[in-house]
């Protein structure tokens, strides 16, 4: 089988002290939405970052299109093609929201407006706001801006880490729509979700970490139909 388009495999490290993640392996193919879900501490964010280069492994190697990047920086990553939005201080909030996405095409020489239009075009309320300092829209809008933010390097690979933390249910829903528009024009979505049910009902594939481990992984659909990841995992 082919290897997937970007994959963590046997990932084994941590911040310093004790490992956390534990020979864990997370992959995404071209254009399909991945999901990894899985308790509080479990490693998911450490995972994230470790694909991401935030992390020094100790063992195991990160691949890109069939490139080893393990020893890249997170830069040297952005260049590459990958966009990463932090579960935490995703955007600057005293900085309006289009100063935020012109940041976002740091790495760019190129005009970006096209890619601004885009992103407005995914995101109406954002070109509405567009003026306005990001710390003073919503938990969702801020969500969007920080999407947006990663979308400006024209990334071949979005991950996301917890995109629809402490947004209404209707909102998560929105969200999830707009990323797998994203997905569909080709980019890979790689993400962390504590609406384990929801994600994984949109996701190609399923990873539950326990512990910086893979306990189970599959495509969403089976994670879903399965009587012990649903008790364990998704209550009941
Ligand atoms: N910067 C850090 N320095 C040291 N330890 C850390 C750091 N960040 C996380 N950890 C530890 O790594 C473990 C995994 O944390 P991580 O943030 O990856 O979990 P998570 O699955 O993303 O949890 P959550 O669902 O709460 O976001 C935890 O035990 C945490 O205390
Ligand atoms: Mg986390």
């Amino acid at each position: 089988m082919a290897e997937p388009f970007l994959i963590g495999q046997d990932m084994t490290g941590g911040y310093g002290g004790a490992d956390i993640l534990h020979s864990c392996t997370i992959a995404v193919e071209k254009g399909e939405i991945a999901v990894i879900v899985g308790p509080n501490g479990a490693g998911k964010s450490t995972a994230m970052k470790a694909v991401f280069g935030m992390l020094n492994l100790r063992g195991g190697h990160v691949k890109l299109d069939g490139e080893d990047i393990t020893r890249l920086s997170p830069q040297a990553r952005v260049r590459k093609g990958m966009g990463f939005v932090p579960q935490t201080h995703n955007i600057f909030t005293s900085m309006t929201v289009e100063e935020n996405l012109e940041m976002g095409a740091f790495i760019r020489t190129d005009d970006c407006a096209d890619t601004l239009a885009q992103v407005y075009d995914l995101f109406p309320i954002l070109k509405q706001k567009r003026l306005q300092a990001a710390g003073e829209l919503s938990g969702g809008q801020r969500q969007q801006v920080a999407v947006g933010r990663a979308l400006m390097t024209q990334p071949k690979v979005l991950m996301l880490d917890e995109p629809t933390a402490g947004v209404s249910p209707i909102v998560m829903d929105e969200l999830f729509d707009r990323i797998i528009e994203v997905a569909r024009t080709g980019i890979s979505i790689l993400m962390v979700e504590q609406n384990a049910r929801q994600a994984l009902e949109i996701a190609d594939k399923g990873y539950v970490l326990v512990q910086g481990a893979n306990r189970f992984t599959d495509t969403g659909k089976a994670l879903m139909a399965d009587p012990e990841v649903r008790r364990s995992f998704l209550g009941g």
